[in-house]
């Protein structure tokens, strides 16, 4: 069980996306807990305001601190050792690797982020670590905390119905996927590799395998660079290399 509160000021954003398929399984199975707060909520007077102009000057507005260190004490008081995470552009990058490091954690807090920013106290004394998704803007943190939530809790065990499935994906052994096929056999001309058909599933492995190198060399060289390939692998991206780019 992993737990995720999440703070924002547009609760309503998370109200259908988590409720589908695999995550609202997982709910009822309280395999995850995800609690949505509202920053406002926290804030005080009449109007609830939660943000205001920069000192220094400038354009747009920024998030006040109190709101949001109330909230996040509101949640720490009750669980101390929950660890809050800031979602902003200026973040370490989120990858694979990443996420399997915050589903470690039993309880995430995510905090995110509105406007032109967040005060820089709330970051300085609050918050545990700062993540982004992706190297461009997004208008809040509130897509990002979903993109996280999901990622990480199909890392959880018994998230996925098929265990085997998580362990199979993309990046998890370093590779991109294998391209899959299901029924029909032949579709508008195209057809099934026949390897998949025969039954032999040690040529299958080969093959999916081949295919992973292939395409992870043909799109994304990067990660390669990263892996310790097997003799046979190493072979397979000559003969890939030999064959040239399709
Ligand atoms: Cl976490 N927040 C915002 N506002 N933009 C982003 C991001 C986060 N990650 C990438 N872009």
């Amino acid at each position: 069980m992993i737990q995720f509160d999440v703070l924002t000021l547009f609760p309503q954003m998370f109200e259908s996306p988590l409720k589908e398929s695999i995550l609202d399984r997982a709910i009822n199975r309280e395999q995850i807990k995800i609690t949505i707060r509202n920053i406002r909520d926290f804030a005080e007077g009449r109007h609830r305001v939660v943000d205001d102009t920069p000192y220094g000057g400038g354009g747009g507005m920024v998030m006040k601190p109190e709101p949001i260190v109330r909230a996040i004490e509101s949640i720490k008081k009750p669980y101390p050792f929950a660890r809050v995470i800031l979602l902003t552009p200026q973040g370490a990058l989120l990858d694979h690797d990443q996420v399997c490091r915050l589903a470690e954690f039993p309880h995430l807090v995510l905090v995110c982020g509105r406007y032109e920013g967040v005060d820089e106290r709330v970051r300085l004394g609050f918050v545990d670590e700062e993540i982004s998704i992706g190297d461009y803007v997004l208008t809040g943190g509130e897509l990002a905390a979903m993109v996280i939530i999901d990622a990480v809790s199909r890392q959880i065990e018994g998230v996925l119905g098929n265990e085997a499935a998580a362990r199979n994906d993309s990046f998890s052994d370093g590779l991109l996927e294998y391209p899959q096929y299901t029924k029909p056999r032949k579709f508008r001309g195209l057809h099934v590799p026949e390897i998949l058909i025969s039954g032999n599933h040690q040529e299958i492995n080969r093959w999916r395998r081949r295919e992973s190198i292939r395409k992870t060399w043909l799109r994304r060289p990067d990660l390669l660079a990263h892996l310790d390939l097997t003799p046979e692998d190493c072979r397979t991206v000559d003969e890939i290399e030999r064959e040239g780019r399709f």
